[in-house]
C-alpha cells in the first residue's frame, strides 16, 4: 500500500482529470426517484482514493453524470467518498459546445490521433482549439482556486496540456505541479504536422515534473522540444527542460496494476462459474478459449486480431469446433465518426467469421458488449487460454497486466504486440506479435495454444512476479517519491 509517509511530506493533493472518481444517476423507486452513486471499477481512481482520503485533498474534474449538480453544493462540490466524506469533489460543468470542442474535438480528434501516430486522422478544427484553451483556462481557475502553496497538484493525461503552464503563472513556486501523460508521446517526425506544437510544449512545460510510461516516449518528448522549442535548454542526461527560467524532469513511470484486487476477484471465480459462463455464451465445455477486452478503439488493433484470428482458422482447419475467440469490448467516445466505422467494422468481421466457418455447435466468436462485474471479468480472464492485446499503438496497455494478475493458476499465455508500453515490460516472456503480420498473428496463436504446460508455467511465473511488484501502488509511491525529491532539491536551490 502507498506510504502515508511519502504522501503527507508533500502537503495537500490536488487531482485534476477529465473523468471524475464517481457519477450520481437517478434510479427509479416505489415512491420517485434517488440518487445513486457509482463507484470506479479499478485502476488510478480506485488507487488514488486512499491517498486523496489522506491528505484531505481535492479532486477538480469534468460533472458529466446526470444527478451531479444536485448533489453538489453552491462551490460545485461534494465530498467523497459518501461514507467518510474524506476529500473535496470539485465538478466543472461544461456547456455543450464545450465538450464538442474540448473533448469530442481536440482531445480525441486531435490530441489521441496525432499521439499514437495517426497524423492523417487529426482534425485541425479551430473550433475544437477554440473549446479546448478555453476549457483548460477554466480547469486552472479551479486549479488556482484549490491549491496552496504546499499543494501537489497532478494533472492527468492529453486532456490537460496548457492547464499547467497557467496554473504555474497564478501560484507560489513552492506549489509543486506534475502530470502524468497517459498515452504514447510521438516522435518529432509526427508531432511536427501539428500547428499548435508550441502551444501544447509551453504549457506542459509549466510542470515540475512531467511522467510518461516508457523511455522512449520521454525520449520523444525532449526531442519535440528541441525541435519546437528555440529557447529551450535540453539536459538529455538529468531528463531536464529549462525553459523561460523553469525546469521540468522528464521520467518514465510505467503504470502497474491493483493486483491484489485482481487476483482476489480470480480466485472468487471457480470452476462452476467458468461452466456457466461457457453455457451461457453458447461454448460447448472442451472448446478451448482466446480471449481478448477492450476499450473499442481504432489503437487496439481488434480488426488485426479479429483477421488474424480468421487466418488460423483457413489455414489450420484441425482447430475449427476447438476454438473460440471472445471479444470483449467497451463502446469508447460513439459521436466520433472514428469510432462509429470501427464498431461497423468489428461487427462486420465477426459476422463474416462466423458464417463463412461456424456450424451447428460451435461459433468461432462471441462478442460480448454488455457490462460484465470485477468478478466475471477476472473469471474470464482466469480461465481463458489465452490473451490476445494486438493494440497498433498503445501508451501502456492495463489489460494485459490485468490477464496476467489473474492467472493464479499460471497456465495462460499471454500474445502482445510490440507496439504496445506494456512490452518493455512483459515483452520477455510473452510471445511477440506484429499486429499487421497477419500469417505470423494467426501462427503465434497456434502457438501460444499448443504451449507446453512447463513453459506456459515458467513464463506466466516470471509475469505475474513483473505485474505484482511494479503493482499501481509501486508505481504511485514512485512518483511520490520523485515529487518529495525534487521539491526538497528545490527549496534547498532557493533558499
Ligand atoms: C485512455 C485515456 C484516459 C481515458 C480512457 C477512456 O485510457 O488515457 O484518459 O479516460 O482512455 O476514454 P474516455 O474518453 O472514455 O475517458
Amino acid at each position: 500500500e502507498t506510504d502515508g509517509g511519502i504522501v503527507s511530506s508533500v502537503g495537500d493533493l490536488v487531482v485534476v482529470s477529465n473523468r471524475q472518481p464517481y457519477t450520481h444517476s437517478y434510479e427509479a423507486t416505489d415512491d420517485g426517484r434517488e440518487i445513486t452513486v457509482s463507484r470506479p471499477a479499478g485502476g488510478l481512481t480506485a488507487g488514488l482514493d486512499p491517498v486523496m482520503q489522506e491528505t484531505d485533498g481535492t479532486w477538480i474534474a469534468w460533472g458529466d453524470g446526470e444527478a451531479d449538480a444536485d448533489v453538489t453544493d453552491e462551490n460545485d462540490e461534494v465530498r467523497m467518498p459518501p461514507e467518510s466524506e474524506a476529500y473535496t469533489l470539485r465538478r466543472l460543468w461544461l456547456t455543450d459546445e464545450e465538450v464538442e470542442g474540448y473533448y469530442y474535438g481536440y482531445s480525441n480528434r486531435v490530441l489521441w490521433p496525432l499521439c499514437h501516430g495517426g497524423t492523417m486522422k487529426a482534425e485541425y478544427v479551430e473550433r475544437y482549439w477554440q473549446r479546448y484553451q478555453q476549457v483548460n483556462r477554466t480547469f486552472a481557475d479551479a486549479t488556482i482556486e484549490a491549491a496552496s502553496e504546499d499543494s501537489l497538484v497532478w494533472f492527468q493525461d492529453y486532456h490537460f496540456t496548457l492547464a499547467p503552464r497557467q496554473v504555474r503563472e497564478a501560484v507560489p513556486d513552492s506549489t509543486f505541479l506534475m502530470h502524468f501523460w497517459h498515452i504514447t508521446w510521438p516522435g518529432w517526425d509526427t508531432f511536427r504536422s501539428c500547428p499548435n506544437q508550441e502551444a501544447l510544449l509551453k504549457g506542459l512545460l509549466g510542470n515540475d515534473l512531467l511522467g510518461f510510461h516508457v523511455e522512449r516516449y520521454c525520449k520523444n518528448f525532449l526531442d519535440c522540444v528541441d525541435e519546437a522549442l528555440e529557447d529551450a535548454f535540453i539536459d538529455y542526461d538529468g531528463n531536464r527542460v529549462n525553459y523561460d527560467g523553469h525546469t521540468t524532469t522528464v521520467r518514465a513511470f510505467p503504470m502497474g496494476i491493483d493486483a491484489d484486487s485482481i487476483r482476489e476477484h480470480s480466485e472468487s471465480a471457480d470452476e462452476a462459474f467458468w461452466s456457466e459462463f461457457k453455457t451461457d455464451h453458447g461454448i460447448e465445455p472442451d472448446t478451448r478459449v482466446v480471449v481478448g477486452v477492450d476499450r473499442l478503439d481504432y489503437t487496439k488493433g481488434i480488426v488485426e486480431r479479429l483477421d488474424a484470428f480468421e487466418r488460423l482458422l483457413e489455414t489450420r482447419p484441425e482447430w475449427r469446433e476447438e476454438v473460440c475467440y471472445v471479444q470483449k469490448a467497451n463502446e469508447s467516445r460513439s459521436l466520433i465518426p472514428d469510432y462509429q466505422d470501427l464498431q461497423t467494422e468489428v461487427q462486420e468481421s465477426i459476422e463474416r467469421i462466423n458464417e463463412r466457418f461456424g456450424t451447428d455447435d460451435w461459433q468461432p466468436v462471441v462478442y460480448i458488449n454488455e457490462f460484465i462485474a470485477q468478478d466475471e471479468l477476472c473469471g474470464l480472464y482466469r480461465y481463458s487460454d489465452v490473451m490476445l492485446v494486438s493494440a497498433v499503438r498503445d501508451g501502456m496497455n492495463l489489460v494485459s497486466k490485468e490477464y496476467v494478475a489473474a492467472q493464479v493458476d499460471d497456465d495462460g499465455v499471454l500474445v502482445l504486440s510490440d507496439q504496445a508500453g506494456a512490452y518493455e515490460e512483459l515483452g520477455e516472456w510473452a510471445l511477440t506479435i506484429n499486429p499487421y503480420d497477419t500469417d505470423a498473428f494467426a501462427e503465434t496463436i497456434e502457438t501460444a495454444l499448443t504451449m507446453d504446460p512447463d513453459d506456459r508455467g515458467d513464463r506466466m511465473a516470471a509475469l505475474r512476479e513483473q505485474v505484482g511488484s511494479q503493482d499501481l501502488f509501486a508505481w504511485m509511491d514512485d512518483i511520490f517519491a520523485t515529487a518529495d525529491e525534487l521539491r526538497e532539491k528545490k527549496v534547498a536551490n532557493d533558499g
